[in-house]
């Protein structure tokens, strides 16, 4: 049965709810679902803007049949060519045979990757500032490569100024009858993870980010139309502001992130010992054993909080695997600007901090804190000091 909510008086959000989706793009945990969304725009025009995942395609038929209520689709808008919004294309193609394509070129040779369809014969292409009148309302193109990927398009309704804004600006999270972010409370309830979709999925391209950023400031937009998560018709200065921090890699708040990988729990013990000496100096800490939580979540307190506490056993004469894994995944989000230091545990021969500063050489303005804890072992009574030192420094830094 069909299950959709009006946006506007002739916009529908047409999409569905996957709740059933262990990993998003198979890495990253979604416990709260994932929406994919799409708009039918119902002018002169009846205009799709893109299609959904497979996993939700059923109602998202049923949700066109009825929203179009006997009318043909004349056109479908493709903003993003992954499979998440894109793999229904090909059946919307055989439903609505006369459909039309309105895409830019990557998108169209995207599509010729994916589909067996012949795309040329229904493609219209359109490029960056071009408008396409759909009778009451015109839609500008705007180019936004790398958000997330390289054929990606924006496009801003002149008549309604809605931008519709393709993966910017999404949550994880099944929208659960709610569709504008304003029926909910978001910062509550969803702001840690639309910074974690932010940080895992687009972090790594905060330049391109703040490219598309750039080109919004100038747009006067009344609401925002994402393809995951809610629909922004309220406090969207806010959630800009998020995006400039999140994409210049700005800290949101003051306090430490203390990450750590244990064997047999000396080095949580240090870690712990840290957190406690930093919340005795009014400091905000969260702390993460890495071989238990998803890298995604780390990563995402990360870009929330200006110092990072790295600590981990030296193991097989490296960093312990779960740390490597997880530094590795950091640098290549490219975390910067921010105040580290590392602690390192070694029964014998204790190498893991110089290693794991040098995991994260190549990431831009970090400051490291020459405050390094070495344990052999296990922490005794006479590394309290070391310990008070780091603290002090972290607090100070
Ligand atoms: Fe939600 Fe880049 O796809």
């Amino acid at each position: 049965m069909y299950c959709y909510r009006k946006v506007t008086d002739d916009l529908y959000w047409i999409g569905g709810n996957d709740r059933r989706l262990a990993l998003f793009e198979g890495v990253y945990q979604i416990p709260r679902g994932v929406s994919y969304n799409s708009y039918l725009l119902m002018d002169e025009k009846t205009v799709l803007l893109d299609t959904v995942d497979k996993a939700v395609k059923g109602v998202f038929f049923e949700n066109i049949e009825k929203v179009l209520d006997g009318r043909k689709l004349d056109y479908l808008v493709v903003h993003h060519m992954e499979p998440d919004h894109s793999e229904a294309i090909w059946e919307v193609v055989m439903r609505y045979p006369e459909v039309k394509i309105v895409c830019n070129a990557k998108i169209a040779q995207m599509m010729k990757q994916f589909f067996s369809f012949d795309v040329d014969a229904r493609v219209e292409l359109v490029k960056e500032g071009d408008t396409f009148h759909t009778g009451k309302h015109n839609l500008v193109f705007v180019s936004a490569p790398m958000v997330h990927w390289p054929e990606v398009m924006v496009s801003y309704d002149t008549t309604d100024k809605i931008l519709f804004s393709a993966d910017a600006f999404g949550t994880f999270g099944a929208l659960n009858g709610a569709l504008f972010a304003d029926e909910v409370d978001f910062p509550r309830d969803y702001l840690d993870e639309a910074r974690r979709y932010y940080t895992n999925i687009v972090g790594k391209y905060g330049v391109q980010v703040q490219a598309l950023l750039k080109k919004a400031a100038t747009l006067d937009i009344q609401m925002i139309c994402p393809l995951h998560g809610f629909v922004w018709r309220k406090d969207i200065g806010w959630y800009l502001d998020k995006y400039l921090h999140w994409s210049s890699y700005t800290p949101e708040e003051q306090g430490v992130v203390i990450a750590y990988a244990s064997i047999y729990g000396n080095t949580a013990n240090a870690a712990d010992i840290l957190a406690c000496k930093l919340r005795e100096r009014g400091v905000r800490t969260e702390v993460f054993d890495v071989s238990v939580t998803p890298a995604s979540e780390i990563i995402a307190a990360a870009f929330k909080y200006s110092h990072l506490v790295f600590a981990a056993p030296t193991y097989n004469s490296g960093v312990f695997v779960t740390m490597e894994a997880l530094l590795m995944d950091l640098a290549e989000h490219n975390i910067q600007n921010r105040t580290v230091a590392f602690m390192e545990n070694g029964t014998w021969a204790a190498t893991s901090a110089r290693q794991m500063g040098a995991m994260l050489e190549k990431c831009k303005n970090l400051t490291v804190l020459e405050q390094k804890v070495t344990i052999k072992s296990s922490m005794k009574e006479a590394q309290m000091a070391e310990i008070e030192a780091l603290a002090d420094a972290l607090n100070e830094g």
